[in-house]
C-alpha cells in the first residue's frame, strides 16, 4: 500500500510532501513507513556499522570515509549510501549485501532496534544547526520529492520549530546525546572537527573501528574525501540515472548560516537554542 503524504505548510502556501512516521515527518521515500516498522524487529550483523546523524550533518562523506577505511584503501566504489540507508532499503534487501555493511540513517533513537544500541559499533555525527537549517532548505528545494518553492525565510519559521522534513534537530540530537554519553560502542564526531583536520578524525575512526591504518592512508583517504574531489568523482563516475541528489555536495563550509540569517533570526535562533541546550552539554560550534 502507498503510504500516506501529508504536507507542511510554510506562510507563504508554499507546501512540502512528507510521510509522517511514528509521528516525525520524513521524506516521501516509497515505502518508508512499513520499511521503518520492519527495522524494529530486524536483527543486524554483529560486523554492521552504523552511522546516524540528522540530515545535513555530513553524512555522504563520513559515509564514504568509513567504506575507504574499512577497505584499507583510498578509492571510491560506484555505490550510493543510499542503498546502505535504512529508510531506502528493506531489511531483505540489506540481507543481499556483503559484508561490513556501512549502514546508516537519519532516524531517531527511539526507533532504532535495541540490539543495534546494544552490539553495533556507531558512529554518530552532528553540525551546527544554522548551517544545517541553510544546508536542509537547499537540499529541499533541490528534491522533487519534496516539492518544496519556498524561501528561506519561510523555512526558516518552520525549522526553528522542527516542523520540516527529519523533525526537530534538537530532539533528533539531544536524545541520541544523553544515551550516547559513555558508551564503548559509540563514536561522536562533529562536521566542524571533520573540516578543521580530517586526517585526526580518520585515525581517530579507525581506533574506534578497530582498523589498521598509517599516517600516509589517513590522509589519502582525507585527500580523496576532499568536497571538490567527491563532488567531482560523484558526478564523473555515477551514471546520471543512479545518481543521487548534487545537493549532497553544495558548499561545504562552516559558517555559511551568515550568508543567509538576518541579525534577527540569528538572535530569535541564539535564543531558543540556549533555551533547548540548557541542559545538554554536546558541544556545538557555529564557525571554526
Ligand atoms: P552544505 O549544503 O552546507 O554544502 P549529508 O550528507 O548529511 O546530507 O550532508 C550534506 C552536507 O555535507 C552538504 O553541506 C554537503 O555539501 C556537505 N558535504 C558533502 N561532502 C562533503 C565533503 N567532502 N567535505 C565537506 N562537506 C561535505
Amino acid at each position: 500500500m502507498a503510504d500516506e503524504v501529508s504536507k507542511i505548510v510554510d506562510r507563504d502556501g508554499k507546501h512540502m510532501l512528507v510521510c509522517l512516521v511514528d509521528g516525525i515527518p520524513f521524506p516521501v521515500f516509497t515505502g518508508i513507513r512499513e520499511r521503518l516498522k520492519k527495522i524494529k524487529s530486524w536483527t543486524p550483523r554483529a560486523d554492521d556499522i552504523f552511522l546516524f546523524a540528522y540530515p545535513s550533518s555530513g553524512t555522504h562523506w563520513l559515509w564514504e570515509v568509513v567504506g575507504m577505511l574499512l577497505r584499507g584503501k583510498a578509492e571510491r566504489i560506484k555505490v550510493e549510501k543510499e542503498h546502505y540507508m535504512l529508510e531506502c532499503s528493506d531489511p531483505e534487501t540489506l540481507e543481499k549485501l556483503e559484508s561490513p555493511r556501512i549502514l546508516n540513517s537519519h532516524i531517531y533513537k527511539e526507533q532504532v532496534p535495541t540490539s543495534i544500541l546494544q552490539n553495533n559499533k556507531i558512529v554518530l555525527i552532528s553540525r551546527n544547526p544554522k548551517d544545517i537549517a541553510v544546508s536542509w532548505y537547499n537540499h529541499n528545494v533541490a528534491d522533487l520529492e519534496t516539492d518544496y518553492e519556498g524561501k528561506f525565510s519561510a523555512f526558516y519559521e518552520l525549522y526553528r520549530v522542527g516542523n520540516v522534513p527529519n523533525g526537530d534537530w534538537f530532539e533528533y540530537n539531544t536524545v541520541w546525546w544523553k544515551w550516547s554519553r559513555d558508551r564503548e560502542n559509540v563514536l561522536w564526531v562533529t562536521y566542524e572537527e571533520a573540516k578543521r583536520d580530517l586526517p585526526s578524525l580518520v585515525e581517530k575512526m579507525a581506533v574506534f573501528l578497530e582498523v589498521s591504518s598509517t599516517p600516509e592512508l589517513c590522509q589519502s583517504i582525507s585527500d580523496s574525501c576532499s568536497f571538490q574531489k567527491m563532488k567531482q568523482d560523484k558526478h564523473n563516475l555515477i551514471p546520471c540515472e543512479l545518481r543521487e541528489n548534487m545537493s549532497f555536495y553544495r558548499k561545504g563550509h562552516v559558517g555559511d548560516w551568515k550568508n543567509w540569517f538576518t541579525v534577527a533570526q540569528n538572535e530569535d535562533y541564539d535564543r531558543i537554542f540556549k533555551e533547548k541546550m540548557k541542559d545538554c552539554d554536546l558541544p556545538v560550534e557555529f564557525t571554526i
